[in-house]
C-alpha cells in the first residue's frame, strides 16, 4: 500500500458521523478545531467515503536532463535555509508553499529538503519510495547534485528530495573531511540555475543544519505563534554568528516569518508584539494564520495554492512571496 493510499486510509477511518441528542451542535467556525463545542452527542463511528474523493495522482519522477526549458535570464541565486531548531513550528510547511507561491509567480525556484522526516518532499507529493537517490547521496556518496534534482514538481519548482537513508548523514558526517562545506560544494554548482534555492533544515543543530548554515546567504527564520515562541532563538543566532565568524561571513538573517497566527487569541497578539520588539524590521508583514487547509495540504501531495487556491493560507503565502521577491 502506497503512501496516499495509507494517509487516505487513516483520514477516513478518523472520520465520526455525530447523531443529535436534544442540543443542537454548536460550531461556531468550522476552520478552528479548538471552536468546535459538541455536548451530549452520541458519536458513533463510520467510514464515510466523500463522493468527491479522488485518486491522488503521483507525481511523475522525472530525470534533470528532461526539466522543460527556462524562459528568463537568472540572475544571482539566493540561498536560503529555512531554520529554526524547534520542531513543528512551520518550516516545512512554509518551504513548501513559499517555494511553490514563487514559482507560480515566474521564479525558478529549488527546495532542497534536508530533514530525514522528509516533509518537504511528501508534502509535494513525492513518494520517498519512489526516489532512487535522495540528498544524502550527494552529501556522501557524491552522487552530482544533477542527479538527485527532481525537475517540475510544481510549476517553476524543482525538489532534491530527503529519504530515511540521511538519518545516518548526521553520525556518518563526523568522521568526513570538509563536513561543513558538503552542501555548500553541491549548491555552489547551481548557482545561476536557480532565482531561490530554499533548504528544509531538520529541528536540531547539528551537522546537517551546520551544513545548511555555511550553504546559506540568508537565513528564513519561521517562528509558531505560541507561548514559548523565542525560546531556543538565542541559541541559534549563537549558532549563525558561530558560523559566520568561520565559515561563512556573509550569513545574516533574510527574515523571521509568524506563524500559525490566531487573531483571536490575545497570546497571538502578544507574541506578535514581541517578536517585533526583538527583531525588529526582519519581521515579515505577513502573518502566516493557522488554518485546517494548510494542515491537510501535505496529504494530499499538494501546495496550498493548488489544494486551496482561494483560501487564507495561499493568499498568506502568495503575500509572503511578493515580500519576499521585494526584499531583493
Ligand atoms: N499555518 C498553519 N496552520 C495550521 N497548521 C499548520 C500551519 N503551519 C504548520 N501547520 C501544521 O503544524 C505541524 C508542524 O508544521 P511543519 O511540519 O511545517 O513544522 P516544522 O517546523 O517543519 O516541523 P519539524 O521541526 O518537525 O520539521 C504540521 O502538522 C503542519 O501541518
Ligand atoms: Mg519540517
Amino acid at each position: 500500500m502506497g503512501l496516499f493510499d495509507s494517509l487516505k486510509r487513516d483520514r477516513k477511518t478518523a472520520e465520526t458521523v455525530t447523531k443529535q441528542s436534544e442540543e443542537p451542535i454548536a460550531i461556531e467556525d468550522s476552520s478552528y478545531e479548538d471552536n468546535i463545542v459538541i455536548e451530549d452527542v452520541e458519536v458513533i463511528e463510520r467510514e464515510v467515503v466523500h463522493e468527491e474523493e479522488k485518486e491522488i495522482p503521483l507525481k511523475p519522477i522525472k530525470s534533470f536532463k528532461e526539466k522543460a526549458p527556462v524562459k528568463h535570464v537568472i540572475g544571482q541565486t539566493k540561498v536560503m535555509a529555512i531554520i529554526n531548531q524547534k520542531g513543528g513550528v512551520g518550516k516545512s510547511t512554509t518551504a513548501i508553499n513559499l517555494s511553490a507561491a514563487l514559482g507560480e509567480m515566474g521564479k525558478q525556484v529549488l527546495l532542497v529538503d534536508l530533514d530525514p522526516q522528509g516533509n518537504s518532499s511528501s508534502g509535494l507529493g513525492i513518494e520517498k519510495s519512489r526516489v532512487d537517490h535522495c540528498i544524502y547521496d550527494v552529501l556522501l556518496n557524491d552522487v552530482p547534485v544533477e542527479d538527485v534534482i527532481i525537475p517540475d514538481v510544481c510549476e517553476g519548482l524543482d525538489v532534491i528530495p530527503a529519504t530515511i537513508n540521511l538519518a545516518g548523514a548526521e553520525v556518518e558526517l563526523v568522521s568526513e573531511m570538509a563536513r561543513e562545506n558538503r552542501l555548500r560544494d553541491s549548491v555552489g554548482s547551481l548557482r545561476g540555475k536557480y532565482d531561490y534555492v530554499f533548504i528544509d533544515c531538520p529541528p536540531s543543530l547539528g551537522l546537517l543544519t551546520v551544513n545548511a548554515l555555511v550553504a546559506a546567504d540568508k537565513l528564513l527564520i519561521p517562528i509558531q505563534c505560541e507561548f514559548y515562541a523565542l525560546e531556543g532563538v538565542t541559541k541559534l543566532l549563537d549558532s549563525m554568528k558561530r558560523v559566520k565568524t568561520r565559515l561563512n561571513p556573509s550569513l545574516d538573517i533574510f527574515g523571521v516569518l509568524l506563524t500559525m497566527y490566531d487573531g483571536r487569541t490575545t497570546l497571538s497578539k502578544q507574541v506578535v508584539e514581541e517578536v517585533r520588539s526583538y527583531f525588529g524590521k526582519t519581521v515579515f508583514e505577513t502573518l502566516i494564520p493557522r488554518t485546517v487547509k494548510l494542515s491537510e495540504a501535505p496529504s494530499f501531495g499538494q501546495p496550498i495554492t493548488q489544494y486551496d487556491p482561494s483560501g487564507k493560507g495561499a493568499q498568506s503565502y502568495i503575500n509572503l512571496a511578493k515580500e519576499v521577491i521585494n526584499r531583493g
